[in-house]
């Protein structure tokens, strides 16, 4: 069984890969920014609270993305394995995250982090902006989403640093090049 975390900045490629992999590997997928916007859709109580963070390009509190990791295990199988994709996002996510896997008798295998430097992620996310109509696709709000990157979230690369599952990867080039990138590394922790 593969558990795999992607990790990285917003606009890295991470939902971009993770579509590829769950082809190749037959992994679920389960993104935190994606349960989210189906919340929003669904006009949810939850829904509508998480739109207001979401817009400024804030964190939502992880009382909430928590609980909805945990439920999406909860509903797995539990021979599948996962792709966990902007989550976790903060050290107190990640440990719980931990946590949630051993009830399962799980673990995470390898956490790849894609490097992209700022100027890019931006120029992606622009591009993105203007097609997907994404509300958190503009200039402030792609500016705050890659500060809070900075500040919350880069001390998670520490928590799997120290446990030996931190790998980064370069994250520009095409994305079948990327792609080969994360292949090579999965195939030395399958092996
Ligand atoms: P989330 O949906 O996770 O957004 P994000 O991390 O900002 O990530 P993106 O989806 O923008 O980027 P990505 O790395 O997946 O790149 P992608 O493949 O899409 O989170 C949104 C919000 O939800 C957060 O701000 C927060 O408010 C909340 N949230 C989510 N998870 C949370 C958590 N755990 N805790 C608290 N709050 C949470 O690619 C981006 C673009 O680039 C695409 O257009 C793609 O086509 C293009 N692209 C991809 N690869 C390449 C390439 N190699 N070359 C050129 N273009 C490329």
């Amino acid at each position: 069984m593969l558990n795999l975390i992607l990790f990285g900045p917003p606009g890295s490629g991470k939902g971009t890969q993770a579509e590829k992999l769950i082809d190749k590997y037959n992994l679920k997928h389960i993104s935190t920014g994606d349960l989210l916007r189906a919340e929003v859709a669904a006009q949810t109580e939850l829904g509508v609270k998480a739109k207001a963070i979401m817009d400024k390009g804030e964190l939502v509190s992880d009382e909430i993305v928590i609980g909805m990791i945990e439920n999406k295990l909860k509903e797995g199988k539990l021979e599948e394995g996962y792709i966990f994709d902007g989550f976790p996002r903060t050290v107190d996510q990640a440990r719980a995250l931990r946590n949630l896997l051993t009830d399962h008798g799980m673990e995470i295998n390898l956490v790849v982090a894609l490097q992209v430097d700022k100027e890019e992620l931006i120029k992606r996310l622009l591009k993105r902006g203007e097609e997907s109509g994404r509300t958190d696709d503009n200039l402030e709000t792609i500016t705050n989403r890659i500060n809070v990157y900075e500040n919350q979230t880069k001390p998670v690369t520490r928590y799997y640093g120290k446990r030996k599952l931190y790998q980064p990867i370069d994250g520009v080039g095409t994305i079948e090049e990327i792609f080969l990138r994360i292949l090579a590394e999965i195939e030395k922790v399958e092996h």
